[in-house]
């Protein structure tokens, strides 16, 4: 049986493939934005099945499927009874007969990892406790058209090293950007994950640093990146994590002591204002959260069209309008 790819982490894919990945998303995101929405996926089905809430990711994925001529289904993992009404290798099989795609937003990391096991269609983390490996695509499309490049850009991740972070380093390490992770006690991430994240060849220009003091962190750094404090499903940890990250908040003072004007804020979204990120900097200059936001769309779609129509096939690196 033909081996089926799926993007469930940023291992799942080489390089070259990465680079292909942002090639369709940036040119689809300038036929877009002259008013022409080819239809490369015409004809074509992805399911989103969703354990929790969202609001980009489902936007993202069902509007970039209409705008490529294809469709989707959105099946609340509830009404589905993922594992629960049917088995999970029953439901992979159906879906798998049906549609062109499954994206999945799952509690559990594993759970997105069975699921694929028991698809003959590729397979999307939607995010998981461990990562989102989606999001990582918009942040590097974002960086890229503010900076012109990739390759020596600094992240500031200044928060939880979550999932979101983690996809950031794991990204960050195959492009060759530069992060410095500040988290506090407790909430930063082990040895063992920073080994796995950054991989075995990380590109030369990347760095990895962990500095937990959030102003000594931002030094440099063209751009401060923070997430919500508490993750969902995280709900019970509130207010122990509100003390533990009160330092980690981004406001006037942290994004000055970057040392440059050009440095830009970025957050996944959705935000808790007021919390890690005030009113000031989500609404600043220097904000580009809706930009990023907007992002996931066009990084998806780049996505799309790879994995669902060129994604092991030999006949590869050819440009879209040919
Ligand atoms: N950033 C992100 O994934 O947003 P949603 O949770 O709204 O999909
Ligand atoms: N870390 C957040 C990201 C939401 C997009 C969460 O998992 O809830």
């Amino acid at each position: 049986m033909k081996k089926v790819r799926h993007f469930i982490n940023l291992s799942d894919v080489k390089n070259p493939e990465l680079d292909r990945i942002f090639q369709i998303a940036e040119e689809l995101k300038s036929e877009w934005k002259s008013g022409v929405r080819k239809q490369y996926l015409q004809g074509k089905v992805i399911a989103l099945i969703f354990e929790k809430m969202s609001l980009r990711t489902r936007v993202s994925f069902e509007s970039g499927m209409v705008q490529l001529g294809g469709g989707s289904v959105f099946l609340e993992n509830q009404h589905i009874g993922l594992g629960v009404r049917e088995s999970v290798a029953d439901i992979g099989h159906v879906l798998s007969s049906m549609v062109d795609g499954i994206v999945y937003r799952a509690k559990k990391h594993t759970s997105v990892t069975s699921l694929a096991k028991y698809c003959s269609c590729p397979v999307i983390n939607a995010l998981t406790d461990q990562s989102h490996p989606c999001q990582a695509l918009a942040d590097m499309l974002t960086i890229k058209e503010e900076f012109g490049k990739l390759e020596g850009i600094k992240i500031a991740w200044v928060g939880d090293s979550n999932n979101v972070a983690a996809s950031l380093v794991e990204i960050a390490a195959k492009l060759g950007v530069q992060v410095v992770v500040s988290s506090p006690e407790g909430y930063e991430f082990s040895e063992k994950q920073i080994k796995k994240l950054c991989g075995s060849k990380p590109k030369s220009a990347f760095s990895f640093e962990k500095i937990q003091d959030p102003f000594k962190a931002v030094a440099g750094a063209d751009a401060i990146y923070t997430d919500v404090w508490v993750s969902m499903g995280q709900e019970n940890e509130e207010e122990e994590r509100k003390k533990a990250f009160a330092r980690w908040q981004i406001n006037k003072e942290l994004m000055k002591r970057t040392g440059k004007k050009s440095s830009i804020f970025l957050h996944c979204l959705p935000a808790r204002r007021g919390l890690e990120v005030t009113d000031e900097i989500m609404d600043s200059p220097q904000s580009r959260i809706v930009e990023q936001a907007a992002n996931r769309m066009h990084a998806q779609k780049g996505l799309l069209v790879w994995l669902l129509n060129e994604a092991g096939k030999k006949e590869n690196f050819r440009s879209l309008s040919r």
